[in-house]
């Protein structure tokens, strides 16, 4: 099969290799109808995700249609049209039976690796590097989905992939992180990165009751959407200062929320800016964490920080009085997908949203590699790119 592989920093190939199989009797053949490049498939691409290597099959945000199942697979049949959420989670452990399906006990084959880095191990994830389980990804024409019974949402009605696609990661992703943020009646939410799961956010934040939604980013057409689409008051990070500028909107209280979706390749500005890049790039600290100083300043006393920003290691410089003595409360995570799709589809049928809003490239997987490059430098535009095997 043809599938967007791993070859180093900045190079994703378009590759032949061998078509997955079924190894487990709980596991089913996915054929892919679409499959989408996510904001942490550029880590991988930028290079800061250890434990890749050389060939592994990229993306984890697929749907496709049931070609083959295990033997012990009860819930699909072939022909069954489904969206496979990224994290691969076993349904029975006491981490899945609690709900926390990305912290699954036991879907990391890499368990190790990732324990002497963690202490403990979260779930494996689709084509996200061995310490998470070295499973091939969905950026391919075949995907195999372990734990096929408990992944997978089934999408009976017709609607069209580009609607239904983003079950997989980004709208719960976005959902999540809103509701983390503790959001109340009437609060003002902020959130840093009008990237694909920031403009998610947004849309969530309203949902659970924001009385107004602030967005940060620089990229124009990114802050458009979040003005346009998503009805947000916008802060061009690179023209205005945010500290001063959310001091100003909210009377010198700070949003009672603030959203990190931005996460590790955050762009600093300032000395500060560079001193990170520098420390990164030696090796000193694994993550720029610009826009986690930045919300725990400019949240709002006894507010609450969510961050589904990804982080990779350690951080440096973080401000770390400044959330004990405002008593801020942080939640974050990679994403319990399991526990959203069946309500998000819900909101997607009746019509609440219809999350295609955020394609800007639909294009067949042969041109993955220009479509990372693309999306990575923010160029043409280019918010979220759907691949076609
Ligand atoms: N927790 C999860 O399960 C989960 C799932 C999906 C994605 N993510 C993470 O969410 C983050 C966003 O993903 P995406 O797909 O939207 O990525 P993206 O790269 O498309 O968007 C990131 C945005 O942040 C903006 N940005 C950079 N520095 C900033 C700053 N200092 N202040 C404000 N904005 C800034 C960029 O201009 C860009 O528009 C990534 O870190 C990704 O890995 C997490
Ligand atoms: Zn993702
Ligand atoms: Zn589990």
């Amino acid at each position: 099969m043809r599938a967007l592989c791993w070859h180093g920093e900045g190079d994703v190939r378009v590759d032949t290799v061998p078509d997955p199989e079924i190894v487990n009797p709980h596991d089913a053949i996915i054929e892919i109808t679409a499959t989408a490049i996510c904001g942490s498939d550029l880590h991988l691409y930028d290079g800061y995700v250890p434990t890749m290597q050389e060939g592994d099959v990229l993306g984890h945000e697929p749907m496709g249609e049931v070609v083959e199942v295990g033997s012990a697979v009860e819930n699909l049949q072939e022909g069954d049209r489904v969206v496979v959420p990224f994290t691969i989670s076993c349904g029975s452990c006491w981490f899945c039976e609690e709900d926390l399906y990305s912290l699954c006990d036991n879907s990391n084959p890499n368990a190790e690796i990732a324990r002497k880095m963690m202490g403990q191990s979260p779930a494996g994830l689709f084509g996200y590097s061995h310490m998470m389980g070295g499973y091939a990804g969905g950026q391919a024409e075949y995907l195999r989905v372990p734990y096929a019974d408990v992944g997978p949402v089934k999408i009976d009605s017709d609607l069209p992939d580009e609607q239904v696609l983003f079950l997989s990661d980004i709208f719960p992703t976005g959902y999540m992180a809103a509701e983390n943020a503790d959001i109340e009646e009437g609060d003002t939410v902020a959130v840093w990165g009008c990237g694909p799961v920031g403009q998610f956010a947004i849309q969530s934040a309203w949902m659970l009751g924001a009385g107004r939604v602030v967005a940060i980013d620089r990229v124009p057409e990114r802050l458009q959407m979040a003005r346009e689409h998503g009805d947000a008051e916008t802060i061009d990070f690179e023209e205005e200062d945010v500290y001063d500028r959310l001091m100003a909107m909210t009377g010198g209280r700070g949003p009672d929320r603030c959203i990190d979706a931005v996460g590790t390749e955050a762009h600093g500005t300032g000395v500060t800016g560079v001193v990170d890049k520098v420390k990164q790039e030696m090796h000193l600290e694994a993550d720029r964490p610009h826009v986690l100083r930045q919300a725990i300043r400019c949240c709002r006393k006894g507010g609450t920080l969510s961050v589904p920003g990804v982080y990779l290691g350690h951080v440096d410089d973080l401000p770390f009085g400044s959330l004990m003595n405002k008593a801020l409360t942080v939640k974050t995570g990679q994403t319990h997908v399991q526990r959203y799709l069946d309500p998000l589809l819900e909101r997607i049928e009746d019509g609440d949203i219809d999350p295609s809003f955020v394609v800007t490239h639909q294009e067949p997987l042969e041109n993955g590699p220009e479509m990372y490059e693309t999306f990575r430098d923010k160029e043409d535009g280019c918010i979220k790119v759907v691949l076609t095997p």
